[in-house]
């Protein structure tokens, strides 16, 4: 095995290792470079259902495939296998998040315990368009001046549960656009990453997000003074993918977003998480 860091602000590629074939001595330091690189990229794999399912469960137990526009599209007698994919077969979607952009987010932050993990590998890719971009919390933290660290320490964010991050209402969920009363998990604003004992700040997606205890306005200019620190091209990376890449993300220190892509092209990908804990406050 090799490590290849991107040389962007978070991520390294490993070659030379078979996914479907790694030893433990191969997985703990497949692990060590996740912690330290935060999200890892291993390309040209050739993984049947079962053989992701195996590769996740190294990590930890998984979570069932999250509920989203489209209702909860997994995979065929495994549902932990989240389909995100554009593809309609005899009128309907095979999968969840269609040909748009997927905004900043992490994975599931609206449940009490969201899933520290995901990983997603590619089945089939358009020719263009559709890259995932990925965005290091931890820098994002760091670079906060001192008085907005003090003021940030202690509180708490409501991640809402309304919309997913193509901006599609979740399947059986009322539609509400007031961030104080939608349905949602509550998480520190900022949290310590039990491995690396490093801060992130954790802001999970923008859109009817709420600091709790806050009147709505201050809340309102606080996130957006927050993600000014977030929106910053320096801080990401991103992958044109390919098929048979499998890529490894942190959810407690990294967001992702997708670029959107020509609907008529076909993508399609498949998703694992990682059950995780409540997040530790710093
Ligand atoms: C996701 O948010 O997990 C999906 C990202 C993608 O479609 O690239």
């Amino acid at each position: 095995m090799k490590l290849i860091p991107t040389g962007a602000a978070l991520a390294a590629e490993i070659t030379g290792v078979d996914l479907r074939a790694i030893t433990d001595a191969d997985f703990d330091r497949i692990h060590r470079d996740w912690i330290h690189h935060l999200v890892l990229l291993f390309r040209d794999q050739h993984l049947t259902d079962e053989d992701l399912i195996a590769f996740s469960r190294r990590f930890g137990a998984l979570d069932w495939a999250p509920v989203q526009e489209t209702g909860r599209r997994f995979v065929e007698g495994h549902p932990e296998i989240y389909v995100v994919s554009n593809v309609i077969e005899n009128g309907v979607a095979i999968g969840s998040l269609g040909a748009g952009e997927a905004v900043w987010h992490t994975d599931m932050s609206y449940i009490p315990d969201p899933p520290k993990a995901s990983m997603l590998y590619a089945l089939e890719v358009p020719p263009a368009g559709g890259d995932t971009g990925f965005l290091n919390m931890y820098a994002v933290y760091e670079s906060l001046p001192p008085d907005l660290k003090r003021r940030v320490q202690g509180l708490q964010l409501k991640h809402d549960g309304t919309y997913n991050s193509g901006g599609y209402l979740r399947l059986g969920v009322d539609a509400v656009d007031d961030p104080v009363n939608s349905a949602g998990a509550v998480h520190p604003l900022v949290c310590t990453h039990p491995q690396s004992g490093r801060r992130a700040l954790y802001l999970g997606r923008r859109r009817n997000a709420y600091i709790t205890g806050l009147p709505l306005a201050e809340s309102e200019a606080l996130l957006e003074e927050l993600w000014s620190y977030a929106n910053r091209d320096e801080l990401t990376w991103y992958n044109r993918w390919r098929p048979g890449d499998l890529v490894l993300w942190d959810n407690r220190c990294t967001m992702h977003r997708r670029d959107a892509f020509d609907s008529g092209a076909r993508r399609i990908m498949h998703r694992t998480q990682i059950k995780g804990e409540a997040r530790p406050a710093a």
